[in-house]
């Protein structure tokens, strides 16, 4: 039995598909392939299922991974769908994150996901690739390494948990773990009840079933085109969700054949309706950190999306999808109202219709095609508003673009606050210097601090507190609670759960960690301005008082003696973190590795 690809008077064809791509390892390409072939053949592979486009499937499964446990199925109806239409289906791993198992925070380890993704879809013979992922970061960390190794993409979540219950209420993670943790910190729940809400909170493998950061990128991928119109919001443990990632499958053998790449796919309109859709859904803010980090990676988008293309679009945008914590459903409520099709039908009028798909089709005519039929707007069951009678105008995020706080920008999900005086509020700062004077001091009785104030969190930035921990939504000091203070201005550098809500100011750039800071200077007693109409957020010190607490905090921090700060010792740091420390940029940009970007070495 001779086999063409051996015979050594005929140069190898390369370009082909499957095992013939990269075969450089041995100088030689038909011993290359020889190699590949005799070691795949070890998994019992045979010559005409190696004849096929291959399908590599990212496998994330973890047992640290709640929010993934139903991978396995999920990757056995993947390859039903590629293997069905001719593909031949290779999983393979990559590092997977949870929100509660990554440690100091998953935002921290983000980019390290995403260089593994890229580099492992580089590295590996693969005609294209389904990123399946769910958590948080994990969607993505995928993005970012996907477009930056340019081969076709096509994603696939896992999909949002099942609510619970608790006394006849139901409750989900993890809008409810915190505000159930507020009620039981002001001693309004009892410890019976906060053990019998451990219970329920996740009462079913799946991503968190609220509008948290991992439903956000669900919708958002959708509305990038990077992700089938119905891929957002089956549960988890749907047999929906089995069907979708079949036809996921079917959807990347034919995206190998097309050889559509995401830097072909992905233009800026791309990046605009999946703004307007981030608007729309009261979709997480560190969709807005991660959103600014994906674009980045794309050579003809970076530079043209910004923190400002997210306060403009915003502007004329509003808020539909009434879901937790702007709202008060929860996702199986938005898939059982017809979910991202339902959702993109109302937007239409303001997307770009003919941005591209995975499918192939642009997005209108996916939306031409998909058949639906609405629920009865204004019925119980629909949690969907008509762009006629919204759940909020407009602007469900904003970024403030004014004021000497913030000149690098900071963002604030208007529509989770619970009392909107705050967004036009003049108060006196509360501050705290990092995380731990915050432990320290928050609950302590004799804290100068009233419902006006604004609490001031400092140093946990990017570098400052490496991960940038979402430790912004400071907590009602105890005994403003137990008088029923609800909410107050709060104000810091670091980020929030997706999942929260109230009156929070986060992302504040540069960092307070960075000496060029305004943040880092702000005192105890210092008038905080905070005008959503101007997007103004400002302390009321004049450039040079600035300018004279910046010297002075830099000649404190050079005293012998004095405690080595993060920003002095990034450069010293070994592995990993120093990596991490040297290279992250801020929270406008996404919080990238500069050197991963576009704009980097070896960049456009
Ligand atoms: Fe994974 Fe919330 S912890 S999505
Ligand atoms: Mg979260």
């Amino acid at each position: 039995r001779q086999n063409a690809d051996y015979d050594l008077s005929t140069p190898l064809d390369t370009n082909g598909v499957g095992l013939r791509q990269n075969l450089t390892a041995y100088g030689d390409a038909h011993f290359s392939l020889f190699m590949r072939k005799l070691f795949i053949k070890a998994l019992g592979y045979s010559e005409d299922a190696l004849s096929r486009p291959i399908i590599g499937i990212v496998n994330t499964y973890s047992s640290f991974n709640p929010c993934h446990s139903n991978i396995p199925q999920l990757i056995d109806a993947v390859k039903r769908g590629v293997q069905l239409n001719g593909g031949l289906a290779i999983d393979f791993p990559t590092i997977s994150l949870h929100e509660s198992f990554a440690a100091p925070t998953s935002m921290y380890l983000r980019n390290l996901m995403s260089m593994d993704t890229e580099e492992m879809i580089q590295a590996q013979p693969v005609d294209a690739v389904v990123l399946i992922g769910g958590c948080d970061k994990t969607t993505p960390a995928q993005l970012m390494g996907g477009i930056s190794a340019n081969k076709p993409i096509i994603h696939l979540v896992t999909g949002p948990m099942m609510p619970g219950s608790f006394q006849g209420v139901r409750i989900g993670a993890c809008t409810d773990c915190r505000s159930n943790w507020a009620k039981f910190r002001a001693g309004t729940l009892d410890i019976e009840d906060i053990s019998a809400l451990n219970e329920e909170l996740a009462p079913t493998g799946g991503t968190c079933g609220v509008m948290g950061t991992a439903s956000t990128m669900a919708c958002i991928l959708v509305a990038l085109g990077m992700m089938p119109i119905h891929g957002a919001t089956a549960p988890a443990v749907s047999s929906a969700r089995l069907r979708i990632s079949e036809s996921t499958g079917a959807h990347a053998v034919q995206l190998a054949k097309l050889q559509l790449r995401p830097q072909t796919l992905l233009t800026r309109e791309s990046f605009i309706n999946a703004i307007i859709v981030l608007q729309a859904i009261g979709g997480s803010t560190n969709a807005v950190v991660h959103l600014m980090a994906v674009a980045g990676r794309h050579p003809a988008v970076a530079g043209t999306i910004g923190l400002d293309t997210v306060d403009d679009i915003g502007r004329t945008t509003p808020l539909l999808v009434d879901l937790k914590p702007s709202g008060e459903n929860y996702m199986t409520d938005f898939h059982n109202a017809g979910g991202m099709l339902a959702l993109l039908h109302e937007l239409k009028p303001l997307l770009h219709l003919d941005a591209l798909t995975v499918t192939g089709r642009t997005l209108g005519q996916e939306l031409a095609q998909t058949p639906f039929r609405p629920l009865p707007p204004h019925s119980p069951a629909n949690c969907i508003h008509p762009l006629a009678t919204p759940l909020y105008p407009a602007s469900s995020l904003i970024v403030f673009q004014h004021g000497n706080l913030a000149r690098g920008g900071a963002v604030t999900k208007a529509s989770a606050s619970k009392d909107r005086r705050l967004l036009q509020h003049r108060g006196r700062a509360v501050v705290f210097s990092g995380s731990a004077d915050l432990a320290r001091r928050i609950d302590d009785p004799d804290l100068d601090v009233d419902a006006d104030s604004v609490l001031v969190l400092q140093h946990i930035g990017p570098v400052g507190n490496p991960g940038m921990p979402e430790a912004g939504l400071v907590p009602i000091p105890r005994k403003l609670a137990a008088l029923g203070v609800g909410d107050m201005l709060r104000i810091s550098d670091g980020r929030m759960s997706g999942t929260a809500g109230g009156t929070i100011v986060l992302h504040v750039s540069p960092e307070a960690a960075d000496p060029a800071s305004v943040l880092g200077i702000v005192r105890d007693g210092d008038v905080i301005v905070c005008d959503i109409e101007r997007r103004l957020l400002s302390v009321e010190l004049s450039d040079d008082e600035i300018r004279r607490r910046q010297d002075e905090r830099r000649e404190e921090q050079k005293r012998p003696g004095a405690a080595a700060t993060p920003w002095q010792t990034r450069r010293a740091a070994r592995g990993y973190r120093g990596l991490y420390m040297r290279e992250v940029n801020q929270a406008e940009q996404g919080a990238d590795f500069d050197f991963l970007t576009a704009a980097g070495p070896g960049g456009a």
